[in-house]
């Protein structure tokens, strides 16, 4: 595996592969790598003769007060995951690199609607952050797939939009949320919860599951299923942000014509903000329908 800091080198090594008929798969990361991230890099590894990896902890999707500086940062382990799993390249830059001029002159890509809702509402300016770095990493990079998971459903949505609105020639893959055994959902701000926090935490997944049993059964006030389900997250000891039952292709709410539902969350446990969601195809014959992700 090789480690490249900057573009020019890294882009005569990605020619090389283009030039003998090698396609490439780009899993793009924040790094401090676990299981979700590899079955991220497992997924690109069958699609594609070559992956590229980046890891870029990005300042420009963080707000004033948000975990930049404590985001952990763990290069070495992540090299050997990465080299394990038969990763060809890994794209390690500074934020120089990423940012030469600065972040403040940085060019900025918004991407409307889908961007301004749930996350994008209680963290001003994340969305711009993360498609920003995407599309400089995607022109770097210049892969002909890109994968990333569904844990970050919103985030997968408007990477989704960016790439067909900017006519970038690129598929998007999403890859199914990896869990723990009691369903808590993988992520690297795992690690900030404490013991007690940790043995809550599951229950964000549960009540996103029992909410989506309710509709898959028949029950269609969505309005008091929130609430039910917020006061629920509430008296546990979590500080519920959203909890939003909308249509999966739009994130606007569920109407006549929506044909999955997404059931998504986003709630403060401590210090630690914790999101995730499940979806519900909906059968067009009969009502609600059948099951979809967990
Ligand atoms: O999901 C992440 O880890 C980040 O938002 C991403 C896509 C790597 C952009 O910094």
């Amino acid at each position: 595996m090789r480690t490249y800091n900057s573009s020019a080198s890294l882009q005569t090594a990605l020619a090389a592969f283009r030039s003998s008929g090698q396609r490439i798969a780009f899993v793009p990361t924040m790094g401090n790598l676990h299981e979700g991230h590899l079955d991220l890099v497992r997924k690109a590894r069958t699609l594609c003769d070559v992956v590229v990896v980046s890891i870029f902890v990005n300042p420009l999707q963080f707000g004033p007060n948000e975990d930049l500086d404590a985001y952990p940062r763990t290069l070495a382990a992540d090299k050997e995951k990465l080299f394990a799993e038969g990763v060809q390249v890994l794209v390690a830059p500074g934020v120089e690199a990423i940012y030469p001029q600065g972040m403040e002159a940085q060019t900025v890509v918004h991407v409307p609607d889908l961007g301004d809702t749930l996350c994008g509402r209680s963290r001003p300016g994340h969305f711009d952050g993360v498609t920003t770095v995407v599309s400089k990493l995607f022109n770097i990079v210049q892969p002909d797939v890109a994968v990333f998971g569904e844990k970050d459903f919103q985030q997968l949505s408007i990477v989704r939009k960016m790439t067909s609105d900017l006519c970038m020639p690129i598929e998007i893959v999403g890859v199914r949320t990896t869990r723990d055994e009691d369903g808590l959902a993988k992520s690297s701000r795992n690690g900030y919860l404490s013991p007690r926090e940790r043995a809550t935490a599951p229950l964000l997944h549960q009540t996103l599951a029992e909410c989506r049993e309710a509709i898959a059964c028949g029950f269609d006030n969505f309005l008091q299923l929130e609430s039910h389900a917020r006061m629920k997250l509430l008296q546990a000891g979590f500080e519920p942000d959203y909890f939003a039952i909308r249509d999966a292709r739009t994130l606007l709410p569920v109407t006549e014509s929506t044909e999955e539902i997404a059931i998504l969350a986003a709630a403060q446990l401590g210090t630690t903000r914790l999101i995730d969601n499940v979806r519900l195809a909906l059968n067009p014959v009969s009502d609600w329908g059948m099951l979809a992700d967990g």
